[in-house]
């Protein structure tokens, strides 16, 4: 009787310990890149019979909202498609893939604004990197051509935006995401001049859009004519002077790319610099999943931003391989937090519902009052890409 106590013990204290114990990460990066198979094939399905439209979000009745291929986050959804072909090996996936990628084709002739670089290099730049297919090329080298119409040499700058009452040459943080394409066409073409254009960008970036903490505004407006910086600004952040989360994180991953695709150590410590003042700020959540905005009036009740979460856990993943312990360790640490709470419940949708998107809980545009607290694109993207990442590395496959 004795004996059988002490089992009893026993066993519920190993119960308790296993219940304790948080599930191998290796289970966790499975679970939900199976998820979003699902969810992105129902996806496809229904895009089917919606020609020529991309998913973008959901409106505040739940209902699918959708763009054509002119809208900055065509490339998306196309892009989810290739990654999770890459994962499954599903010819649905391949096809879907290749399907939605046909439609953001007419994106390489884009010249009125900056966003040719997200919208091309997420869909035909995964399809070539998965296919090999040499029209892709062609289409990805096109639109590096047309990216680079917008540079401005007296700025050292690609523009971002057209001319408005608020400012002539608006050049916002975002922008350092589109440099990846012109990097990958200076390789493929052996063209230096796309990762001139290039890395003038993002030298000129890391002079004028950095504050001293390493946070970074969202809008630099040049002077076209002196190539000086007239005003610094914010255009879906809280205040000129706050820190736009998505912002940081595009500035973040931003960095990360440009260290990776020329290895000019400036660009990496300006990586880390960026990663430590998001890491260790003072306001990010418990979780690792930012509010939309590190100064937003409200916190701790102001709304998350699951998207820059996302970008900035993809974004840790790739730095955490191109620096020394204990850096890369710390860097893993975090972006694995940040997985590990996108992938609960909290952030996750359940199986066919929030219209077959994959996390939930993002901010597009809160002066706008556009996209609040909603599913979006591009925060799926950046998700399942920081996954396949993860997915990479020792122990995880
Ligand atoms: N590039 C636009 C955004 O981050 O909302």
């Amino acid at each position: 009787m004795k004996r059988l106590s002490i089992l009893m013990v026993a066993l519920s204290g190993f119960l308790f310990l296993a219940s304790a114990q948080p599930r191998p990460l290796k289970a966790v990066i499975d679970e939900s890149l199976q998820f979003s198979v699902s969810q992105s094939l129902a996806m496809a399905k229904l895009m089917k019979s919606m020609p020529a439209r991309l998913p973008r979000t959901l409106d505040a009745s739940g209902k699918l909202v959708t763009s054509n291929s002119a809208w900055w986050t065509s490339g998306f959804f196309p892009g989810v498609l290739w990654y999770l072909y890459e994962y499954s090996g599903d010819t649905a996936l391949l096809n879907a893939a290749r399907m939605m990628t046909e439609r953001v084709r007419d994106q390489q002739y884009t010249t009125d604004n900056h966003d040719v670089g997200f919208m091309l290099y997420c869909s035909f730049g995964n399809g070539l990197r998965l296919t090999g297919n040499d029209d892709y090329k062609k289409v990805l080298l096109r639109g590096a051509e047309s990216l680079g119409t917008r540079f401005r040499p007296r700025i050292g700058c690609i523009q971002s935006w057209n001319a408005d009452q608020r400012w002539q040459c608006p050049v916002i943080i975002d922008n350092m995401m589109n440099l990846e394409l012109l990097f990958w066409a200076s390789r493929e073409s052996g063209d230096s001049k796309f990762r001139q254009w290039a890395v003038s960008h993002a030298d000129t970036t890391m002079k004028n859009h950095f504050r001293p903490d390493y946070s970074t505004w969202h809008v630099i407006a040049y002077n076209p004519e002196t190539g000086a910086v007239a005003a610094r600004k914010t255009a879906q952040g809280f205040a000129d002077e706050s820190a736009w989360a998505r912002g940081q994180s595009w500035g973040l991953y931003g960095y990360t790319m440009s260290y990776r695709d020329t290895r000019d150590p400036k660009y990496l410590t300006q990586a880390c610099r960026i990663a430590d003042f998001l890491t260790g700020h003072p306001r990010m959540p418990e979780d690792g999943i930012p509010y939309w905005d590190y100064d937003a009036p409200d916190i701790p009740n102001a709304l998350r931003d699951v998207s820059a979460g996302a970008i900035m856990a993809s974004a840790l993943v790739e730095l955490s391989q191109l620096v020394e312990a204990p850096l890369s360790a710390k860097y893993l640490a975090f972006a694995e937090k940040q997985i590990r709470s996108m992938a609960s419940p909290r952030y996750r949708a359940t199986m066919g519902a929030n219209g077959n998107f994959i996390l939930m809980h993002s901010v597009g545009n809160i002066p706008s009052r556009s996209e609040v607290d909603v599913p979006l694109t591009y925060a799926d993207y950046y998700f399942v890409e920081a996954l396949m990442r993860l997915r990479k590395l020792p122990g995880n496959r």
